[in-house]
């Protein structure tokens, strides 16, 4: 039975040409900052985030924490939505490791605006950890922030002396889902992230891009971590790869995912946020299942999907083609998802 993976877009393979990019890679000692394939990819990715430096990272996580420990640090707070993945999936590592309060606040789809801000700014006070960062993430859940909150915040930010960080891990998607360059969605951030290794298909590695001065401490971080890495122009090759070649085919994984949520809103059976659906990943529920049931009986046909609470995630990805969507649909289609 053939098994399509619709778990993450983390989960794909390099391509052959990726390989042979990573194969062929000139390398040096990137402690030493000798790598000319890691400086050309950092430069590429400065260069496309519209931002002084670039600097590469382990992964999303790592970029998520050294931006958070820069800008924030020991004693700091953090405004945030509280569905966000530094929330969520980074195991409190900007409280554990980085000595950073997060704030949480709770708004649709993790989407905040200047207005959920107010009021929340603390500074000034002897006993009370001072407020430093707001951190957005875009896109989340596959929904590309609108701008003009992204505007508004960017002009509290500013008003409170606060930094803006971008955890952008899929900002690419966003660029291909809205036509807005990700160096115009980087702007109103100091800093942002973004990964390699989610729809564009390397297997390791994020970019943290920002001021020259944020990068220079943000190296020193990432040493302290245990990031500083060697030969890494293996892997800048196959970043360099990614963003050569897998940037614009983000649009047939935003094809293929809505294609898969018209098929499941067929189906009957299941309720699909729709509205969610702009980008590759499709949130949806079965009203009359257990989570863990419906991804049982979605694997027994050959589909491996994931859950975010209490809902069921399918994220379309490089692994999976048209003719992929198309088996995938028909196999939507013909479940029977009655007890
Ligand atoms: C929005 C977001 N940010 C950050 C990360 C962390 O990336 P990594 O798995 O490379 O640490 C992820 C991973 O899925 C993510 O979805």
């Amino acid at each position: 039975m053939r098994v399509f993976d619709l778990r993450s877009d983390t989960i794909t393979k390099p391509t052959k040409g990726m390989r042979e990019a990573m194969a062929g890679a000139e390398v040096g000692d990137d402690v030493y900052r000798e790598d000319p394939t890691m400086t050309a990819l950092e430069n590429r990715a400065a260069a496309l985030t519209g931002k002084e430096r670039a600097l590469f990272v382990s992964s999303g996580c790592m970029g998520n924490l050294i931006a958070l420990f820069v800008q924030a640090g020991r004693g700091k707070e953090v405004l945030t939505a509280s569905s966000s993945h530094i929330i969520g999936h980074e195991i409190g590592s900007m409280a554990a490791i980085a000595g950073t309060l997060p704030i949480t606040i709770d708004v649709p789809r993790g989407i905040l605006s200047a207005h959920d801000l107010e009021g929340r700014v603390k500074g000034g006070a002897y006993d009370a950890a001072t407020t430093a960062v707001i951190a957005v993430e875009n896109t989340i859940g596959g929904v590309c922030y609108p701008i003009e909150n992204l505007k508004g915040i960017r002009s509290f930010a500013d008003a409170h002396h606060l930094n803006v960080h971008m955890d952008g891990a899929r900002i690419f998607n966003a660029q291909v889902a809205t036509g807005i360059p990700v160096k115009e969605w980087a702007s109103w951030a100091d800093t942002i992230t973004f990964c390699l290794s989610k729809g564009l298909g390397a297997p390791i590695g994020s970019l943290l891009c920002g001021s020259e001065v944020f990068i220079r401490e943000a190296l020193t971080v990432r040493k302290m971590l245990g990031g500083g890495m060697r030969q890494t122009g293996i892997l800048a090759a196959a970043g360099l790869y990614a963003l050569d070649h897998h940037i614009e085919r983000l649009a047939d994984d935003h094809r293929h995912a809505r294609m898969i949520a018209e098929s499941l809103e067929r189906s009957g059976w299941a309720q699909v946020d729709m509205e969610g659906v702009e980008t590759n990943i499709i949130f949806f529920t079965v009203p009359t299942m257990e989570t863990q049931e419906v991804l049982d009986r979605l694997k027994a046909v050959g589909i491996l999907a994931n859950t975010e609470g209490s809902v069921v995630r399918l994220v379309t990805n490089l692994d999976i083609s048209l003719d992929d969507t198309l088996a995938i649909c028909a196999l939507i289609e013909g479940m029977e998802m009655t007890r």
